[in-house]
């Protein structure tokens, strides 16, 4: 079972996910975590080129080829192997953030967008994609928040520091993706509670829970 958790930024995916792992601890699931950006050894490199403030005058097509390239070192690496090995796969963002954030929340051509996934991805998809859905102010509120309670001296990244207007197109693009391949997402209300959320995603999961991959 592949799964991965989309939406914009403090929508509590991170949260979820390890919640996520907690309940299929208790119920005997073996699973593995990971990320993108950032979920390989390279990946982790070109995360920290990608998120660092210093690097404003990135141009956006060299964002969406470094996505491209973290997304296809990760599923050489990492997906297609635990795929093949049977495991659950529990994906922190997937191919669908380069759709809403480089394509919708960017501007990007959403055609090259869709070519350079389907190259990078080797056409290994996730059967789940939950978008925890929330207004963008909350959103954003709850990533400040959780900033200052890190004591990350109010360093935003690249993409915190954007306007309110970015990271709403980011969110209408992901509700325009989850409406465009409805078989295979899922919606949260993510302003629920985190237990409330967890308990969906739950319900969700139950009938795949027979399954050990
Ligand atoms: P994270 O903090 O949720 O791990 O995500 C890191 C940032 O990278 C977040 O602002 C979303 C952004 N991102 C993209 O812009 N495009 C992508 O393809 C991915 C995977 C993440």
């Amino acid at each position: 079972m592949f799964i991965s958790f989309e939406g914009i930024e403090g929508c509590g995916k991170t949260t979820q996910v390890e919640l996520l792992a907690q309940f299929l601890s208790r119920r005997g699931i073996s699973y593995m975590i990971t990320r993108e950006p950032g979920g390989t050894r390279l990946g982790k490199i070109i995360r920290k080129m990608l998120l660092d403030p210093d690097h404003n005058e990135m141009e956006p097509l060299t964002e969406l080829f470094l996505y491209a390239a973290d997304r296809a070192q990760h599923i050489a690496q990492v997906v297609r192997p635990a795929l093949e090995a049977r495991q659950w796969l529990i994906c922190d963002r997937f191919a669908d953030a380069t759709a809403a954030y480089q394509g919708y929340g960017r501007g990007q051509d959403l055609t090259l967008i869709q070519q350079l996934n389907h190259w990078a991805t080797g056409g290994l998809w996730p059967q789940l994609s939950l978008l925890l859905d929330c207004p963008v102010k909350i959103g954003l509120d709850r990533a400040r928040k959780r900033m200052m309670d890190n004591s990350l001296d109010g360093l935003e990244d690249r993409f915190e520091q954007h306007s309110l207007a970015f990271h709403e197109k980011v969110r209408e693009g992901y509700l325009k993706l989850a409406a465009q391949y409805p078989n295979r997402f899922e919606i949260l209300d993510a302003t629920l509670g985190i237990e409330r959320v967890h308990e969906q995603i739950v319900i969700l999961l139950e009938p795949h829970l027979t399954e050990k991959s």
